[in-house]
């Protein structure tokens, strides 16, 4: 529970929740600041999520003084590898399975709206005033003189006890309209609402979602995709006007909602994957559209392949609606499209038999796979070339339709087919 008495100290929740290594790293980073007198702070979603108890290991620390020389030393402690980005003054440190991010406290000035903002350094309480939402703008004091202290200077506790989402300032969406999806993320995940004025201005500027390019529109998508129950942002997304900002044509309704859901009880990996997401998220828009989208988002291969073949099978579905179809006929059909495309029109897919048969498909009939190589086949007599493929072929129809079950089997049916030629 969040307690909101004006000064509060976080030591004792972070030895509970914090794994041992990284409490001590803390300690000791915040003792080697001090020295140097400089403050240290953990900053960001570990603060927010250390004050709602749930799990974060993901550990942001600003430091008011040269963050990259602050983690090398702390690279010549623990041993690991530091990468630097000199441009923002962050690094990383990795060490056995852990890493931390550093970062010098900065200012942020946005030169014109979606522009990646100049940054220069600046206090603590610049560099918390330049983020998100007060949730994400509180920091926790890591030298040993005021070691867990909680710096709360924008209402982030009171915001977290009002479950509100809320912009620091009226320009956030504005200076950087990733924010309007990583505001429906933190909503959706937590349980939040975005507060009344920060509602109003987050539908106020919208249109600014065009500003964004690409890559950085594609990233937040992946970002909603990657929680656990990304149908629900998506709704929101939807209900808001955000999503037909990908898009006009997509949707994030029931139906969308309830084909999520079913993603996930399937038993196969891939099954909450981007691609498969995607694939259902897109799974209503013609060829035409679905290319509007692969560059809106500017998609690489995989993904828009995924999303190109979803669409493509979709097309073709009553080619597959034969109940009487043998496996290698579903097989020959359906082998050549992504998976992801296959899954989500198993999914999708408005015939029951079409749906069973790309079940069968992906459960079974693509793990199939002949017991003999091309070697084996050269070493019957098959001469190497465009035979063997055709051989090969041949055999795994006959695995997939059952006519063959042993390596011995295709043994027998190689030197058939031999003798076969050879009349
Ligand atoms: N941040 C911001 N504006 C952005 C992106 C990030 O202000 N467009 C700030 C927030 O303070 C955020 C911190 O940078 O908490 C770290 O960003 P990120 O790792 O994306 O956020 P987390 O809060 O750690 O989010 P999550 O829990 O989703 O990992």
């Amino acid at each position: 529970m969040v307690k909101t008495s004006t000064a509060i100290n976080l030591a004792a929740i972070i030895k509970k929740q914090l794994p041992e290594e990284l409490t001590a790293f803390m300690q000791l980073a915040g003792e080697v600041a001090q020295r140097h007198g400089q403050r240290l702070y953990l900053v960001g979603g570990v603060v927010r999520d250390l004050l709602l108890e749930r799990a974060n290991f993901d550990l942001d620390l600003v430091l008011e003084g040269d963050a990259i020389s602050l983690a090398r030393e702390m690279a010549d402690v623990k041993g690991g590898k530091v990468t630097t980005h000199q441009r923002f003054g962050t690094a990383k440190l990795r060490w056995d399975d852990w890493s931390v991010d550093f970062t010098t406290a900065r200012s942020e000035s946005y030169p014109e709206p979606c522009a990646l903002p100049v940054v220069k350094p600046a206090s603590i309480k610049d560099d918390l005033f330049r983020r998100d939402f007060t949730i994400n703008a509180m920091a926790v004091e890591l030298g040993p003189s005021a070691y867990g202290q909680l710096l709360d200077l924008y209402g982030g506790r009171s915001d977290l006890e009002g479950k509100l989402i809320r912009v620091l300032h009226e320009r956030s969406f504005i200076d950087d309209a990733t924010r309007i999806w990583r505001g429906l993320r933190y909503e959706q995940r937590l349980g939040f609402e975005l507060e009344t004025v920060t509602l109003r201005w987050l539908k106020r500027d919208i249109a600014y979602l065009d500003r964004l390019s690409g890559d950085r529109l594609r990233h937040e998508l992946e970002l909603a995709l990657k929680e656990e129950y990304p149908e629900k942002v998506l709704q929101r997304a939807d209900a808001l006007g955000v999503l037909a900002r990908l898009h006009p044509k997509l949707k994030g309704d029931e139906w969308l909602a309830g084909k999520f859901r079913e993603a996930r009880c399937l038993s196969v990996p891939d099954a909450s994957s981007f691609g498969l997401y995607l694939s259902l998220l897109g799974y209503r828009l013609s060829g035409e559209e679905a290319e509007q989208l692969i560059s809106r988002l500017r998609l690489p291969k995989l993904a828009a392949q995924a999303l190109r073949d979803t669409i493509s099978l979709k097309n073709e579905l009553a080619s597959l609606t034969d109940p009487e179809l043998s496996p290698s006929r579903i097989y020959s059909l359906v082998c050549g499209y992504a998976t992801p495309a296959v899954m989500a029109n198993a999914l999708a897919g408005e015939s029951a038999v079409a749906c069973q048969h790309l079940n069968l498909f992906l459960s079974k009939l693509r793990y199939i796979k002949p017991a003999l190589n091309g070697g084996d086949l050269m070493r019957m007599g098959i001469a190497p070339g465009p035979k063997i493929k055709e051989t090969l072929k041949r055999l795994l129809e006959a695995r997939l339709d059952g006519k063959v079950k042993t390596k011995r089997d295709e043994e027998s049916l190689v030197k058939r087919l031999l003798a076969e030629a050879e009349r």
